[in-house]
């Protein structure tokens, strides 16, 4: 990447801060007519079981699912703080990249605080990560070199990304939850650019297996990300019986949704470098119902 380019996104961040404390409207209260996602990205929309449901229920879904969804970010977000943390101990001070990095870690522990408000804004409960994702979570982080770690973030807020989008463009998003979207679009996208062209070069060195690496580990992101979503336990909050069986229920519903809506820029990636081939193609199929 050009060194003028990553200066342009350094002052950028410098010079037009987005701080959530003034950005973000906490003073305003939802109204009765507010949603706090979009119906379509919730679990249960599709099903029949949805059209069961009361008013009071459906919003609640969406209230809650989307607590679930931004304790997720924010998780994912502070375990690659933690990364990064390390990472630019390994660059000297005055290097680019080492001054990008200080940026990104700057706004992204503004992101976390501001998904940690507005989950209290919300009155939102969210449910703790499975000891699988703890475990994944924290030995991926730790162990895999730089650029899988790049690999996995720059997937991951590729496809939160689409999720936010989708959610601030619905037309009675709750303001304060549209302005935090918002935020995190703008400044995301500027990570995005830094991520995908910091990995163009990688990419371009990498041969068969390594190509087929990245794709796993990019595929194994997604996928750990989409699980974090659906839990049986809101389900229950909004007095829905049999909850084992609706969990199993809307556990498949979001996975068709999730690839029909999330993963077109992210297979538009992998494919540039081309980390689709015999190897992979089979599991994005299966595991993310990708059409690749
Ligand atoms: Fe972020
Ligand atoms: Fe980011």
């Amino acid at each position: 990447m050009e060194l003028q380019e990553i200066e342009r996104l350094i002052k950028i961040s410098k010079e037009h801060p987005l701080m959530p404390e003034t950005y973000i409207p906490w003073q305003q209260e939802p109204m009765d007519s507010d949603i706090f996602m979009p119906e379509a990205l919730t679990s249960l929309h599709g099903l029949e079981i949805y059209d069961t449901l009361t008013p009071v229920q459906k919003l609640e879904l969406g209230r809650h699912e989307l607590v679930q969804v931004i304790a997720s970010y924010a998780w994912g977000e502070c375990l690659f703080c933690l990364f990064m943390t390390r990472h630019i101990l390994t660059l000297p001070l005055d290097n680019v990249e080492h001054r990008f990095l200080l940026r990104e870690l700057i706004e992204e522990f503004r992101h976390q605080e501001m998904f940690g408000q507005a989950i209290n804004k919300l009155g939102g409960r969210p449910i703790k990560q499975s000891r699988l994702h703890h475990f994944f979570g924290k030995f991926s982080n730790k162990y895999l070199p730089a650029d899988y770690l790049f690999m996995g973030s720059v997937s991951v807020e590729l496809v939160t990304d689409i999720y936010g989008n989708y959610a601030r463009k619905a037309p009675n998003i709750y303001p304060v939850l549209k302005k935090m979207f918002d935020l995190h679009n703008i400044e995301e996208a500027r990570h995005i650019v830094f991520t995908k062209n910091l990995l163009k070069a990688y990419a371009a060195k990498a041969g068969y297996t390594k190509r087929t690496l990245y794709s796993y580990v990019i595929l194994f992101n997604i996928l750990f990300v989409r699980t974090m979503y659906v839990k049986k336990e809101i389900f229950e909050r909004i007095g829905l019986e049999n909850s084992d069986q609706v969990y199993k229920l809307a556990a498949k519903n979001f996975k068709t949704k999730f690839a029909e809506t999330c993963l077109k820029d992210i297979i538009g990636f992998v494919d540039s470098w081309r980390g689709f081939n015999s190897a992979t193609r089979w599991a994005w199929r299966w595991l993310l119902e990708a059409k690749v």
